[in-house]
């Protein structure tokens, strides 16, 4: 199936896998990858299909080490921390800077998930600090919006999606490298109803929520980097759900929590994601 946009899947280990567990995931999945078949290697090789690990600050060091020393395919996978601060240094105890996982050789930060926004006051306000900040340090982004069980029963889905990308993703973005074409930032649409319940958007109500998004981004950025931008679908993800997802033209991959915390599961939704290209 044709993906302009590749696929891309992301593993968001929230406060799971202390270090020793990270390197005793990575050791598995490596030694597991062997279920993956020459497809689905050409798919990932070929970056078709592209794999993110969100391991727990204190555990980064140890899932890069892992990854530097692990062969193809898992060596080809990107390592993001899940929060930072937006600036370079200063007294704001209990936090960490950019500069800080630099030093890691850390590529992605996952900005404004909404289990941030809503146990830490992440507002749509701090997300923008931090997008701007990143992305001229050198950093990927993946931005997370979605709205509550109760914003979309009272039918505000639109416009808390709207006030999430109005407010954090200004327009002179656009003019930051690498960004344009969408190597460098991507959205993930994670209803909040839908994170970690078992109840997950049906494709259609997530393509809906996507093409708005993508609509979006074309009238803020235009048609060319609206059509590059790869917007994630997250919440629930498995391996039974993710093909009829994916199989959307508008959902570029997925944003997954619990069910990437196994080596075996997320191999397996790595070979789901593999097929469909394939196919
Ligand atoms: P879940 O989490 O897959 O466990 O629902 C998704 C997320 O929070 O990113």
């Amino acid at each position: 199936m044709n993906k302009p946009r590749g696929i891309r899947l992301a593993g968001n280990w929230k406060m799971f896998h202390t270090q020793a567990e990270t390197r005793q995931f990575f050791r598995s999945f490596q030694s597991q990858s062997s279920i993956l078949q020459p497809g689905h290697l050409k798919a990932i090789e070929s970056k078709h299909l592209r794999i993110i690990f969100f391991p727990p600050l204190l555990s980064l060091a140890a899932g890069l080490d892992e990854i530097h020393k692990a062969t193809f395919p898992l060596r080809q996978a990107e390592i993001g921390a899940q929060n930072a601060h937006w600036e370079m240094s200063g007294a704001f105890t209990g936090e960490v800077s950019g500069a800080m996982l630099q030093e890691l050789s850390i590529s992605w930060i996952l900005v404004g998930h909404s289990e941030r926004r809503q146990y830490f006051g992440e507002s749509n306000e701090s997300c923008q600090k931090k997008i701007l900040s990143f992305l001229q340090q050198g950093f990927k982004i993946l931005y997370c919006v979605g709205e509550t069980q109760k914003q979309r029963e009272k039918g505000q889905t639109y416009d808390i999606l709207t006030e999430q990308l109005s407010t954090a993703l200004p327009v002179e973005l656009s003019s930051i490298p690498g960004v344009e074409t969408g190597d460098r930032l991507a959205i993930a649409y994670e209803p909040v109803w839908a994170i970690g319940t078992g109840l997950t958007a049906t494709p259609e109500q997530a393509e809906d929520a996507h093409q708005f998004i993508r609509k979006f981004l074309w009238d803020r950025f235009g048609m060319k980097m609206a059509g590059q931008l790869p917007v994630l679908y997250g919440g629930s993800v498995k391996t039974d759900n993710l093909q009829s997802l994916i199989q959307k033209p508008n959902i570029d991959g997925a944003l997954v929590g619990g069910a990437s915390l196994k080596p075996d599961g997320f191999l397996k939704l790595i070979s789901t994601a593999a097929e469909l290209l394939e196919a």
